[in-house]
């Protein structure tokens, strides 16, 4: 996710932009960048946040009444100066931004590679505007229709801004899948990601539609479908305050992420997962395929939430892949003396790429010679670049301090791990393989359908808000949830949570059970169903007060107990992605019933760069 912005009219260009891209950062900060039209063609851009381009710029010619700014989240290509955007097209008379990605540019690439073009960053941004600069040349056509030429070709999401040398009166811009609004002033024009760089200018805005295409001058608003027929812009009056429209509309930003997780979770298996065709498509993973295959041992080192997407990883690889897995907290396996034997693959989980604890344990593990994957969410951060290999988990910036699309998005990614190295080692059928694809393919839809039923969750939440204590309980892959779900609690609400196996409750937490005690327990439809029945029989026998996860077609447990949260019926290797947002929003409503500062909870901070 980048923030894009663009500006045509009478005002200077260069303060507009700024001032937008500071109002995006929200949606990235890994380098900004703006491109001037004013005798000439003038891109300055870096890496890092809005404030090292605005030091990169002193005394330099910032006059222009039309120009493009970008603050990038890295895709393609790690945080650089040379990758961030706007870009140069080979003639240097064409500037773009981008956000979204570009699936197929590698193999547009490789054509113009043959037709002698060289590329100066990793950008699938730069390939675009190169198809879009040929085409233009060999089609001896306008650069509109060379856009909408190389549009049709292009697979992926992207809103795209151009500016053009030759033509510095017209903003170019086009958009599928990825947002774009045009704020309508008077002989002036704004575009934007959202219409938080707008508002302060004008309320009168249009939202482009995917597949549109829109010619921006000062006076001037052309919209048209790629099939060049023109269509009329429909002009709405903007009634949100520009902090909700940071949020997306939603109150925080935790709320607006935890809704996102159906197209965070998508954009994670796309250009991965093809159902079709049965393939999972990973570059590190194929790549050291026989490193990981022959793995002795597989150790997860994480932090927090991270850590739980460990646990969930454990059973999921131990039962596809039949190799022995070992969950490890970073913080103490970098001050113990552990035994790594070369061979051992760690596979380091991470968000932010920047926890301190998990860069030392893993900088330890590969002195003694053991091979790293990273699964990290901040593209060029400190542990992706640590990793031998590793997959990015394409959530997007995770503002609210509290991980949640991170999560889901790190299963996501570590089941596609799992499945890959299973059918390559053949400890899993083909028939079970294309199961888990299919199942896996389905998360992002089932998801959608759970978050509809937000608000029964909500009314469980304001039941319970003022509970001093909560247990959460689960067996197997949703033990991991369980523990999951207590974390989200303490650190959103403040109110003490402790996650623990439900068999484990005989063997001494029962004795905390009473009247007053909510036992939350995730127990959605998998080979532990009939003893957490029972377990849950346990708790109603000493009056404690039983919430439950369950399968929406479960007929037993809501009969047994008091409030319910239902998730689609999935299969129990992906179960956790779903059975785990109940409980993220059963956090958020409670913490949000108490008053807390659920974006920003106190003590914490997004990452924990220091010990
Ligand atoms: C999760 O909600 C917490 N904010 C925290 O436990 C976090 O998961 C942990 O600090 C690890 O962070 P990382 O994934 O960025 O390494």
């Amino acid at each position: 996710m980048c923030g894009i912005v663009g500006y045509i009219g009478s005002r200077e260009a260069y303060p507009v932009i700024l001032k937008g891209l500071k109002r995006l950062e929200y949606r990235g900060y890994d380098s900004a960048g703006v491109a001037l039209l004013n005798n000439g063609m003038k891109v300055y851009k870096k890496k890092g946040k809005v404030a090292q381009l605005e030091e990169e710029v002193i005394g330099k010619d910032l006059h222009s009444h039309i120009g493009i700014g970008h603050t990038r989240w890295a895709t393609h290509g790690e945080p650089s100066d040379r990758n961030a955007h706007p870009h140069l097209s080979k003639s240097g008379k064409l500037a773009m931004i981008h956000n979204g990605i570009i699936e197929n540019y590698v193999s547009i690439k490789n054509e113009l590679l043959k037709k002698g073009y060289s590329f100066k960053s990793d950008t699938d941004t730069e390939v675009l505007l190169n198809f879009i600069e040929d085409i233009k040349a060999n089609n001896e056509c306008s650069l509109e229709e060379a856009v909408r030429i190389a549009l049709k070709r292009v697979v992926g999401a992207y809103v795209i801004l151009l500016i053009d040398e030759e033509n510095p009166d017209t903003i170019i811009a086009a958009r599928k899948g990825s947002p774009l609004v045009i704020g309508i002033g008077k002989n002036e024009h704004f575009l934007a990601s959202d219409a938080s760089p707008i508002i302060e200018y004008t309320k009168e805005v249009v939202y482009v539609n995917d597949y549109e295409l829109a010619i921006v001058k000062a006076d001037e608003l052309i919209l048209k479908n790629l099939g060049n027929e023109k269509i009329t812009p429909y002009v709405q009056k903007l009634d949100l305050e520009l902090a909700a429209i940071e949020k997306g509309g939603y109150d925080h930003f935790m709320i607006k992420e935890i809704n996102e997780q159906p197209d965070t979770i998508h954009d994670c298996l796309r250009g991965r997962l093809d159902p079709v065709a049965g393939t999972i498509t990973m570059a590190g993973v194929q790549n050291n395929m026989e490193q990981l295959k022959n793995a002795q041992r597989i150790v997860m080192i994480a932090c927090g939430t991270s850590w739980h997407a460990g646990l969930v990883a454990e059973y999921i690889f131990e039962e596809l892949c039949r190799i022995p897995v070992e969950v490890e907290y970073a913080s103490e396996f970098r001050y113990r003396n552990p035994v790594i034997n070369k061979g051992d693959v760690i596979v380091a989980i991470s968000q932010s790429g920047e926890t301190a604890d998990t860069i030392v344990a893993i900088e330890k593990a590969k002195e003694q010679g053991a091979f790293i994957f990273g699964v990290v969410n901040v593209v060029g951060s400190s542990i992706a670049r640590l990793s031998h290999a590793g997959a990015y988990t394409h959530a997007g910036p995770e503002i609210g301090v509290a991980s949640t699309k991170a999560f889901t998005a790190q299963l996501a990614v570590l089941t596609m791990v799992a499945l890959k190295i299973a059918l390559e080692k053949g400890t899993i059928t083909h028939d079970r393989y294309m199961h888990l694809l299919n199942e896996l393919h389905e998360v992002p839809e089932k998801v959608k359908q759970l978050l509809a039923h937000a608000d029964a969750v909500k009314n469980i939440g304001l039941k319970y808000k003022d509970a001093s204590d909560f247990l959460y309980l689960g067996r197997g892959y949703n033990f991991p949830v369980a523990l999951e779900g207590a974390l989200k609690l303490k650190e959103i609400s403040y109110i003490h949570a402790e996650g623990y196996p439900a068999a484990e409750m005989k063997h001494g937490p029962i004795a905390l059970v009473d009247e007053k005690l909510p036992v939350v327990f995730v127990a959605t439809k998998d080979a532990y169903y009939e003893k957490i029945v029972s377990n849950i029989q346990e708790i109603k026998a000493r009056k404690g007060q039983v919430i439950a996860v369950v399968t929406e077609n479960d007929n037993v447990i809501p009969d047994m107990s008091g409030d319910i949260m239902f998730v689609p019926e999935a299969d129990e290797i992906v179960a956790p992605m779903l059975s785990v947002i109940p409980l993220q929003l059963l956090s958020y409503y409670i913490g949000v019933a108490k008053g807390l500062d659920v974006d920003k909870p106190r003590n914490l901070a997004k990452s924990v760069t220091v010990e």
